[in-house]
């Protein structure tokens, strides 16, 4: 790794653009970070408050971007923000997505569509069809309906929209609706980020059905490059070694994925469904 992509990179907000009631992007000078690959995260830091990951949802030659969803204090203070406001970045860090071709099922869950956003821009110059699951709580709470609306292909790809109370599109869970899709169509690849409990189960089903999937995790951060050991899932870490992971690897961590993760002392956290 490159020294320099440790020590925050201080960039200006340049839009602020609100998604949902408590999600807005932020969008920023690029400055002197290298450009990232979808499914790579930045850490954030707000000066006095907190550091703390967040994948890049808007890759661009001069700006880049993050989505981020109010759920505490450092992402409320990054709901603060106006534009002209400094922030420190470090990164981009962790491995990305590895762009795959044929007919391809993206499943993104609340928040978790953000790392999906720019894969999907890459993957359409290398896939046949993109079916798009775009899944929330609620019709409040969807988010980049518009925007992946607007640069799928009518030809071949499609959008399939979910909330668990069926006020925006179909009624139910999106690991339900994926796993329908899965028995209908022969999908040569899957990508996901949203819940865990939800890429478990379409991971169950993917290999029931030997598609291959690459899953976006998350864990709790400290340092993002390796060094506290915080973020471990099994023998790995999410920072350096995901946050994406494939099959072979999700293998592995069958006792981790969708069951546990830990807080910021090491202690484990079940998943609940
Ligand atoms: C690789 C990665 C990418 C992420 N991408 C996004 C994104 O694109 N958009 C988004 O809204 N959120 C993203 N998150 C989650 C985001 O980092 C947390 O929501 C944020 O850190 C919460 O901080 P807080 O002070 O507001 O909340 P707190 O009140 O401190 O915590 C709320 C919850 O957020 C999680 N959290 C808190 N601090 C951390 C940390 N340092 N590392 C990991 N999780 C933490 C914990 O589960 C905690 O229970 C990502 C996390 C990871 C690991
Ligand atoms: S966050 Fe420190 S090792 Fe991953």
């Amino acid at each position: 790794m490159v020294m320099s992509m440790n020590y925050p990179k201080i960039v200006e907000v340049r839009k602020i653009m609100k998604e949902a009631y408590d999600v807005k992007s932020i969008f920023f000078s690029r400055g002197g970070l290298e450009k990232p690959k979808a499914g790579q995260f930045f850490m954030i830091w707000i000066p006095g408050i907190d550091e703390v990951p967040m994948s890049v949802s808007f890759i661009g030659e001069n700006e880049l971007g993050i989505t981020v969803k109010k759920v505490g204090e450092a992402t409320a203070a990054l709901h603060s923000l106006s534009v002209g406001d400094k922030i420190g970045v470090r990164g981009p860090f962790g491995n990305g997505f590895t762009l795959s071709d044929g007919d391809v099922l993206i499943v993104g869950g609340g928040i978790g569509i953000a790392p999906l956003y720019p894969l999907i821009m890459d993957l359409l110059n290398t896939t046949d069809s993109i079916t798009v699951v775009l899944a929330a709580k609620n019709n409040k709470m969807l988010i980049f309906l518009d925007k992946i609306s607007n640069i799928l292909r009518s030809e071949c790809d499609s959008l399939v929209v979910v909330t668990d109370d069926g006020s925006a599109g179909l009624r139910g869970l999106a690991s339900d609706i994926a796993a329908k899709l899965i028995e209908e169509k022969s999908y040569d690849h899957i990508y996901m980020c949203g819940p865990e409990i939800m890429m478990r189960k379409i991971f169950n089903k993917a290999e029931e059905k030997g598609i291959e999937v690459q899953a976006c995790l998350e864990r709790y951060m400290k340092c993002g490059i390796g060094l506290c050991g915080s973020c471990c899932i099994g023998e790995y870490l999410v920072c350096k070694d995901g946050p994406v992971f494939n099959s072979e690897i999700l293998r592995k961590l069958k006792d981790e994925f969708g069951v546990f993760k830990r807080d910021s002392s090491g202690l484990p956290i079940e998943f609940s469904s």
